[in-house]
């Protein structure tokens, strides 16, 4: 079940950086404050909405055919179950589409960009990016906005969650699709059910053992896959300052210059091989996995730690010291694991496609 919980207190906790976001109410329960929200871009049930059928619509791309559901898909967690992305032309991307579950916690977003702060500003790269080619826009903004704004829906919607600014523009779409992103909100796990509001039925004796050994120091998962969304990057409503983790885990002797890592941006050499620790939450159904999708299940992930990574470098995370496990123990880690899937996030028609089939927003690109 999901309850909701009015946030202008916890807003107001949080003091003036962030907006009060007037009549939205966050599908939370009590125990999980909400996600952080720029003051100029306060939340609305119109916002949302909007944001919801831009995330849908492959008019958003050069030639109609690309979505940003396209690569984040919701039956998988808002993933594409591919190792790398696939943009418009069929070029292959670089890295592995992360889920977007609970994104509006994340304080930096992408693998290995730690500039990348914002969803507002971030939602420029697929749309306008040229390397990876993802939705192939660039130059064609004005086009693509005028198509937008002869549909019906838009006609309405646009200035019902931009009463000043009433139009399809770089300001509104952008700022409607990171509104719609931070209402994608996955707190509803049996293990949830089990951790939060003592449900004892929630999870299997296997997962419960498993829980035990991922929170144990021979392990060590807990110390990146850490806190409430299993990952040491998080910012909440509530924190003055967000806090990243970037891991070297150990997947390559020498990262290629596609994917090197945070030192693309940093050039610390302390930084080559770090990427951002993921959520764990939904793993069970966002394969394959990695920044760039080489692992392809949960066992591989799991043989890949057992192994302390799969090659040595010399930036290897000190917690990355492999261990020994049984076959029974690796089957409980991944029951736990399993235990993180949050079914009625993958379902809820809120979240999903608003358009009719065969309407032109539809994205024609096949899902493998
Ligand atoms: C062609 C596939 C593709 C399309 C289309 C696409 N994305 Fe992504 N998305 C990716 C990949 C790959 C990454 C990881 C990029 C990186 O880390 O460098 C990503 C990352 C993200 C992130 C950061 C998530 C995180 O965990 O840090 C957000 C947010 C996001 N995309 C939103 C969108 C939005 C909004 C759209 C539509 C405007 C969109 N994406 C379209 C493939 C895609
Ligand atoms: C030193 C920090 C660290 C430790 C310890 C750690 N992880 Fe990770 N984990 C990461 C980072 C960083 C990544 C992403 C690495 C990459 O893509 O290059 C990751 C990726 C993963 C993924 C893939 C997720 C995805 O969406 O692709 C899974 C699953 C995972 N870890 C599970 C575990 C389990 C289970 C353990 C304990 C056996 C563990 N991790 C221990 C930091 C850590």
């Amino acid at each position: 079940m999901r309850r909701p919980l009015i946030v202008a207190a916890a807003c107001l906790l949080a003091g003036a950086a962030f907006a009060l976001d007037a009549g939205y109410v966050w599908p939370l329960p009590d125990w999980m404050p909400p996600p952080p929200v720029p003051a100029d871009n306060p939340m609305s049930v119109e916002k949302v909405e909007l944001g919801r059928h831009l995330f849908y619509d492959a008019r958003l791309s050069r030639d109609g055919t690309v979505a940003c559901a396209s690569c984040h898909a919701q039956d998988l967690a808002f993933t594409d179950g591919r190792a790398v992305a696939v943009g418009i032309n069929g070029t292959l991307g670089a890295k592995n589409a992360p889920s977007l579950a609970n994104v509006g916690y994340l304080p930096v977003l992408t693998w290995a960009n730690p500039h990348m702060d914002s969803l507002e500003f971030q939602a420029l790269i697929p749309m306008f990016g040229e390397n990876p080619d993802e939705m192939g826009s660039v130059g064609q903004e004005n086009t693509i906005f005028a198509t937008l704004a002869t549909d019906p829906y838009y006609a309405s919607a646009f200035p019902a969650a931009f009463p000043d600014r009433p139009l399809p523009d770089l300001f509104t779409v952008t700022r409607a699709l990171a509104a719609f992103q931070r209402s994608l909100i996955s707190v509803g796990s049996p293990y949830d059910r089990f951790k939060r509001l003592g449900d004892k039925h929630a999870l299997t004796d296997a997962a419960k053992r498993g829980e035990q050994l991922f929170f144990d120091h021979r392990f060590e998962c807990y110390h990146c896959h850490s806190g409430v969304h299993f990952t040491d990057t998080i910012q909440t409503s509530l924190m003055a300052e967000g806090e990243a983790g970037y891991h070297n885990t150990g997947l390559y002797a020498d990262y290629p210059a596609s994917a090197p890592g945070l030192i693309g941006i940093t050039g610390r050499p302390q930084d080559a091989g770090r990427f951002r620790t993921p959520s764990l939450r939904n793993v069970a159904v966002t394969a394959p996995y990695m920044h760039d999708g080489s692992i392809p299940d949960l066992r591989g992930v799991i043989a890949h730690y057992a192994s302390a990574g799969r090659a040595d470098h010399p930036m290897k995370d000190g917690m990355i010291q492999g261990f020994r496990a049984s076959e029974a123990e690796i089957a409980d880690l991944i029951a736990f694991l399993q235990s993180l899937t949050d079914e009625e996030f993958l379902s809820d028609t809120t979240l999903s496609d608003p358009w009719p089939e065969g309407h032109p927003a539809s994205a024609t690109r096949q899902m493998p």
